[in-house]
């Protein structure tokens, strides 16, 4: 019998992909929701700024969670974008859009459909959002991806307080990674500072070795997991 059941939205790239790779347990069942696949998982190829499709995945937690007698659960949604790195008014109406469905309303709208699936079982669960510290601070040309990591922080402290009146043993928490070598980070450094002043910054960073690796962060975020945080927890991985 599998007795872990884990969904990774985001999981064929960078955090999520690393997320996959160090899954500390031994047996369970792994459900990546990506318009890629990743080792190690079952592909559920979903374009996750099309909310039209998000009923599959409500769909895909609710049969997972109905067949499911194992002991732990875990959603860890790190699907997100920075693109269009823009300032608001300056792109395509369209990839505003799929920037702020994707960063802002899917967190939410699976956030809802996960909780929903887990009526069908006792099992503990945790959902653990990859928040980011642009939920606090201004970075010029990622308007929408700001207001959407401050959405999933501001989602997770209500839904949190939620389910600890509850009683109920599902615990939602939203981690920032810090800066991070993927592909997202290397999208940053090619952007012209017309859109995105802070470009030097980041590629100062990137000279000085100080982005981190995927796997090293994968891990800290499943320790986060075993720490005793209050439900609704919002926290800075560098911070603790
Ligand atoms: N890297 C950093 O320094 C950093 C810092 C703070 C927070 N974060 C957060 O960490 C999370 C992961 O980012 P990353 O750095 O690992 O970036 P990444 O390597 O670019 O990975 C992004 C992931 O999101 C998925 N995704 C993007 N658009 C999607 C869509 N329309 N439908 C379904 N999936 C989609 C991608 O899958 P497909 O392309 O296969 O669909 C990919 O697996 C994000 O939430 C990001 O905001 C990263």
């Amino acid at each position: 019998m599998t007795r872990a059941l884990v969904f990774v939205t985001g999981g064929s790239s960078g955090i999520g992909r690393a997320m996959i790779d160090t899954l500390p347990f031994p047996d369970a069942r792994v459900l990546n929701f990506a318009r890629r696949s990743a080792p190690g998982s079952e592909h559920v190829a979903v374009d996750l700024a099309d909310p039209a499709q998000w009923q599959r995945v409500a769909a895909l937690f609710e049969s997972a969670l109905r067949d499911f007698a194992g002991d732990r659960v875990v959603f860890v949604h790190a699907a997100g974008t920075l693109t269009p790195i823009r300032f608001a008014g300056e792109g395509r109406a369209s990839d505003y859009q799929r920037n702020v469905l994707l960063n802002s309303a899917a967190p939410q709208v699976l956030g809802d459909a996960f909780l929903r699936a887990l009526r069908a079982t006792p099992a503990p669960a945790d959902l653990l959002f990859i928040g980011s510290g642009a939920s606090q601070s201004v970075y010029e040309g990622w308007s929408g991806y700001c207001a959407g990591k401050a959405a999933v922080d501001h989602w997770t402290r209500t839904v949190g307080a939620e389910q600890a009146r509850r009683g109920a043993r599902r615990r939602i928490l939203c981690v920032a990674p810090g800066v991070v070598a993927t592909p997202m980070q290397a999208e940053i450094r090619e952007t012209p500072p017309r859109d995105f002043p802070e470009v030097a910054r980041f590629l100062a960073l990137h000279d000085e070795g100080a982005l981190r690796e995927p796997s090293a962060v994968a891990r800290e975020l499943w320790a986060v997991l075993d720490r005793d945080l209050p439900n609704g927890s919002v926290l800075d991985i560098r911070s603790g």
